[in-house]
């Protein structure tokens, strides 16, 4: 009893001093990093050029961007549009097929699709209909690869039996429903009114009709939350048995996501509280046979993550961890954000400067980045850490290693998170709760500018 006593203030303790602003690394180099602007050409031909191989190798990957949601949940920090307004459906898709038309163009061959994330926003604000008119005008002049993987976000108070029934139509079989939190304090509190019978509802309905993973999203520090409050909403939701939770950190970014500013900072938990909410959940998903796969992702142990992370084949992105490997993401619609290999773009994040761009026949690419050789090794150690907690050095770009990463390996190592040599280094189990400081050590443009800016631009680690 003593000694977990005492394993409990010490992570605490590593809790409270690794609790700094740090990215979330869904990308290296991270989205502040990027240019403001990109030369669409340079992106054209890279894209053309990866498409190239990865259409052969692996096929290709989509992420959809459906922007629209009917009213705010104020802590949210996506970009999404809020209207009651139907009319919008229509528009934004002949937006995105068109996108979608500006690509094919460049691809010498058949698309061969992988992958479709449908993301937002909330997909299932759209018609059913008007999913299926989406989703065919995709796949109509494309390969569906033999192990495709098509998915979606799903809000549990609006996605009908009509909804699930077409996008299994369609291929779907994986869906995330964002259930954040039960208590109905907190659901006052961040706008959000979703009685858990909803949640029932909707995880019944889409195992009726087929789905084969069922994703729940919770966030833990949001304003009202208690001890007994977590507790509750997570053993409620696992009775539904989800096959992957999510367990975000709250993000607190109101200089960015205005809506955050609707409610009073005064109820949001403080650091000590925010942390053992994090434990917390933790300790009851652990009990309950979820393996913890780091980076906010507990899954059971016949899901293919977990089979993946085993086997040290998977994989991270934009949309979370995969078990499918595809090098080349396209994304399409306002704000999407698309991955070339050696190069990174993100669509306008405004739906004028959106539709203002497709409607001239324009790439509606804003930002962007294109990475250099020392980048993509960094690249593939940060992926190495978050997706198979272990990454071996190789001989390149020793010098930054010696200067930046290994000085802050040596402290994680203090601290027990990490074990290292001059050959690799392997995360430790109390380590796994601490990946995205891990992957800082790796993170040479933050190390090197070593900036107090970054208080303001990433949310905190824990
Ligand atoms: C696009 S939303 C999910 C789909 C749908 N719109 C819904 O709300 O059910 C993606 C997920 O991001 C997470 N999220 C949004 N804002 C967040 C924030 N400020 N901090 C942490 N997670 C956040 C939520 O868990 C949410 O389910
Ligand atoms: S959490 Fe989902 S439903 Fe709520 S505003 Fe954000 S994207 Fe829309």
């Amino acid at each position: 009893m003593v000694a977990d006593k005492k394993l409990t203030m010490e992570s605490f303790d590593l809790l409270k001093k690794y609790d700094i602003p740090v990215p979330r690394y869904t990308s290296y180099p991270t989205v502040p990093v990027w240019n403001q602007t990109i030369d669409p050409t340079r992106w054209k031909k890279t894209f053309k050029d990866q498409f190239r191989i990865s259409n052969q190798s692996n096929g290709i990957s989509l992420y959809i961007h459906l922007p629209f949601c009917e009213s705010l949940c104020t802590y949210c920090g996506c970009n999404k549009k809020i209207t009651t307004n139907h009319n919008v459906e229509a528009e934004y898709i002949e937006a995105i097929i068109r996108e979608w038309h500006m690509y094919c163009e460049l691809m010498e061959e058949v698309p061969v699709i992988r992958e479709i994330h449908l993301g937002g926003g909330t997909p299932t604000f759209f018609s059913p209909e008007n999913l299926t008119w989406l989703i065919n005008a995709i796949l109509e002049n494309s390969i569906i690869h033999a192990h495709a993987n098509f998915s979606l976000e799903g809000h549990p108070n609006n996605t009908t039996r009509e909804h699930l029934e077409a996008l299994y139509q369609l291929g779907f079989r994986r869906i995330s429903y964002g259930v954040q939190d039960n208590d109905p304090v907190v659901q006052k509190t961040i706008n959000r009114i979703q009685p858990f019978e909803n949640v029932k509802k909707a995880t019944e309905t889409a195992r009726e009709i087929g789905f084969q993973s069922i994703n729940f999203d919770l966030i833990y520090g949001l304003p009202h939350q208690t001890l007994e409050s977590i507790k509750k909403t997570v053993r409620e939701c696992i009775s539904l048995a989800p096959d992957r939770f999510a367990f975000y950190s709250y993000a607190h970014v109101p200089w960015t996501s205005r809506g955050q500013r609707l409610f009073d900072e005064n109820d949001l938990p403080d650091a000590a509280l925010k942390m053992a909410l994090y434990q917390e959940g933790k300790k009851v998903f652990i009990e309950n046979n979820y393996q913890h796969l780091g980076m906010d992702h507990f899954v059971l142990r016949d899901d293919e993550l977990f089979h993946a992370w085993e086997q040290g084949t998977l994989h991270r992105n934009f949309m979370g961890y995969t078990a499918q490997y595809t090098d080349l993401q396209l994304g399409l619609g306002v704000s999407a954000i698309g991955d070339a290999v050696h190069a990174f773009a993100q669509n306008a994040k405004s739906l004028h400067e959106y539709y203002e761009r497709i409607q001239k026949n324009e790439l509606p690419v804003e930002k962007g980045y294109f990475l250099s050789q020392e980048d993509e090794e960094f690249r593939k150690y940060i992926q190495d850490i978050s997706c198979r907690g272990v990454t071996y050095f190789n001989n390149r770009h020793q010098d930054q290693l010696k200067e930046f990463t290994f000085p802050e390996l040596e402290k994680l190592e203090q601290d027990g998170l990490v074990h290292f040599d001059d050959k690799h280094v392997q995360v430790t189990g109390t380590g796994r709760s601490f990946i995205r400081n891990i992957c800082r050590a790796f993170d040479l443009h933050l190390l090197m500018k070593n900036s107090d800016s970054d208080k303001q631009r990433y949310s905190k680690a824990i």
